[in-house]
């Protein structure tokens, strides 16, 4: 089944004034492999890098499989250890180096960094993605649209319980679906090189 986020109700927390407007310094291309790591902007953090970020499930269709950027905690699979991000694109590899995994930008009702996986299909990729250096934080963060203040990391209270990451939970919490509290709050994605990966 695939999973929906639409299905449950968030709890907004907006980040303290994190539009605070610097020279933002994005890129569409990096040149080395990263993973992500969520780093709490309104809570304390345990420390500088965050908490890692796998590709968690989302459920499959024949030809192809679905993903949803998720804490290792509470998915602790690590089966694509290297991500890129090459002219706007999110890839994906796998343990074997192969590219079969592309990132979706988050779109009005599927608001989430969801990911797809295919050897059959071929969707072209988004280009929305970016890096953006900011004085904050010694990592780039991840951007959509140069946008890197909107992403959330929210419980779930599906059958899998992961933890994952959404965008925009504005648009979660207007869709009164489930009647669930959830409880989101506001992070950035440090990009981390693959090489001071926790888990490379
Ligand atoms: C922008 O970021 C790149 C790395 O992503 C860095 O090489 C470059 O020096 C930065 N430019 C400025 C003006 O900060
Ligand atoms: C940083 O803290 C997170 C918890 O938020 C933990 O999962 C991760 O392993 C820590 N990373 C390092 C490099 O200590
Ligand atoms: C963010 O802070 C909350 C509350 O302290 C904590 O439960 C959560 O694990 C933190 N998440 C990360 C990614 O550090
Ligand atoms: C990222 O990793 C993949 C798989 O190992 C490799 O093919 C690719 O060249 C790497 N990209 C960069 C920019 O290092
Ligand atoms: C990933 O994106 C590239 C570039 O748009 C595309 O050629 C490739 O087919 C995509 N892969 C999948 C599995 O959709
Ligand atoms: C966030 O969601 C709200 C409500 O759906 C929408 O009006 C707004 O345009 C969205 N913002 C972005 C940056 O996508």
């Amino acid at each position: 089944m695939l999973f929906n986020p639409s299905n449950f109700v968030a709890t907004l927390l907006i980040p303290g004034c994190a539009l605070a407007v610097t020279t933002l310094n994005a890129s569409a291309t990096l040149g080395h492999n990263f993973t992500l790591a969520a780093l709490n902007t309104t809570f304390s953090n345990a420390n500088s890098t965050g908490a890692p970020l796998v590709l968690g499930s989302a459920g499959s269709v024949d030809g192809e499989s679905f993903h949803l950027s998720s804490t290792y905690y509470s998915y602790p699979f690590d089966d694509y250890p290297a991500l890129s991000l090459v002219n706007g694109n999110l890839r994906a590899f796998d343990r074997e180096g192969n590219w079969h995994t592309n990132a979706s930008a988050p779109f009005m009702g599927y608001e989430a960094l969801s990911w797809a996986t295919s050897t059959f299909y071929s969707d072209p990729a988004s280009t929305a993605f970016s890096a953006i250096n900011i004085p904050a934080s010694i990592y780039p963060i991840l951007a959509v649209n140069g946008v890197y203040n909107l992403w959330y990391l929210c419980p779930s209270d599906m059958r899998l319980g992961q933890d994952s990451v959404y965008y925009n939970t504005t648009s979660i919490a207007s869709s009164k679906a489930y009647p669930a509290d959830i409880n989101c709050y506001s992070v950035t994605l440090n990009m981390v090189p693959v090489s001071m990966s926790p888990m490379s």
